[in-house]
């Protein structure tokens, strides 16, 4: 299979739950060969004459210029959007501004708050939409996740996986990137900030498949202990800057992920985080920038899972 399967005449990737088991495998696989390409100098213009648009309601660092330097690396082109230059903030209709993009774009990437409104822009556009971002999922970020977890633990099936903190848009697609690919996975959240019902319905189910246990906790220690890889996020995603006193007070200091966490973890246990991290909220300095961390490896790999991706859905590889 050379190209991401759908029953439409086009695949969006709103969610890891857009994806099979064998569709992830396939990107992590071309993702790895394209690395290797590009390292060793033999990169490929597998996108010239294709164009990336990427509309962004919020800000990025990674998302953003991985998404252009990786068109850029294919041959194709990216074209920045931000949401407030656009007609959409003057209230043309995503419907409108889907069909419009549709006419001159190859594919779409856009980072949204309101998830509902990613999905919107996929029903009308007719190319790929990818989903940057939203208040419920992260899709690129976990396929760069289980990249990097493969490269340094050497396997994906049979291991577990640690999830402190918010169970936010990162947690919510981890969890399902973990049951479709054999990963256990604790997460250990406050009460009221797990991760959604239905996300965990179904990545339970998923897990049933391929032998990932699916548990949530309140107890951060519980889900450390013996953990393969430990994860973490902020605590106060994009757009609840105004819950940062209640955030800080559920999760401070309790889910924080210190060296004592670490320490309850399996020997050679790695640390990773989506980032932009906060030292001294969700980790401390001595974990993200000690020996266990992986998260540069993490960032790096965005780049080459989102290139994978964007080959398969311009079906150029
Ligand atoms: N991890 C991530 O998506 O980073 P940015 O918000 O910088 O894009
Ligand atoms: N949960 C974070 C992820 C940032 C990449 C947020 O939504 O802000």
């Amino acid at each position: 299979m050379k190209t991401l399967k759908t029953s439409l005449s086009k695949k969006d990737v709103l969610s890891i739950a857009d994806l099979s088991a064998n569709e992830i495998n396939l990107i992590l696989k071309v993702a790895c060969r394209l690395k290797k390409e590009w390292k060793s100098g033999r990169g490929r213009q597998l996108l010239r004459g294709k164009t990336l648009g990427m509309i962004f309601q919020k800000p990025s660092t990674r998302t953003r210029v991985s998404f252009e330097v990786g068109m850029s690396q294919l041959g194709g082109d990216a074209v920045y959007l931000s949401a407030n230059d656009i007609q959409l903030s003057r209230g043309e209709t995503i419907e409108d501004t889907a069909k419009t993009l549709s006419l001159y774009l190859d594919c779409i990437m856009a980072r949204v708050y309101d998830h509902t409104e990613v999905q919107k822009l996929a029903t009308y556009a007719s190319v790929p939409v990818i989903n940057g971002l939203s208040d419920a999922f992260h899709p690129c970020q976990i396929l760069a996740d289980l990249m990097t977890i493969q490269e340094h633990k050497k396997k994906l099936k049979g291991l577990q996986l640690a999830w402190l903190g918010d169970g936010d848009n990162v947690c919510n697609d981890l969890m399902l990137g973990c049951a479709k690919t054999g990963i256990s996975m604790t997460a250990a959240c406050p009460k009221g900030y797990e991760p959604l019902e239905e996300v965990v319905m179904l990545a339970k189910q998923e897990g049933k498949k391929t032998g990932s246990d699916i548990v949530i906790t309140e107890d951060p220690a519980a889900a450390a202990k013996d953990a393969d890889v430990v994860v973490t996020d902020t605590f106060i995603s994009i757009g609840k800057e105004g819950e940062r006193a209640t955030r800080e007070a559920m999760f401070l200091p309790k889910y924080q992920v210190s060296s004592e966490t670490m320490k309850l973890a399996k020997k050679g246990a790695i640390f990773m985080h989506c980032l932009p991290a906060k030292r001294g909220q969700e980790v401390t300095s001595e974990v993200i920038d000690g020996t266990s961390s992986v998260v540069w490896s993490e960032a790096e790999n965005r780049l080459h899972v989102q290139k994978a991706l964007l080959c398969l859905l311009m079906k150029a590889v």
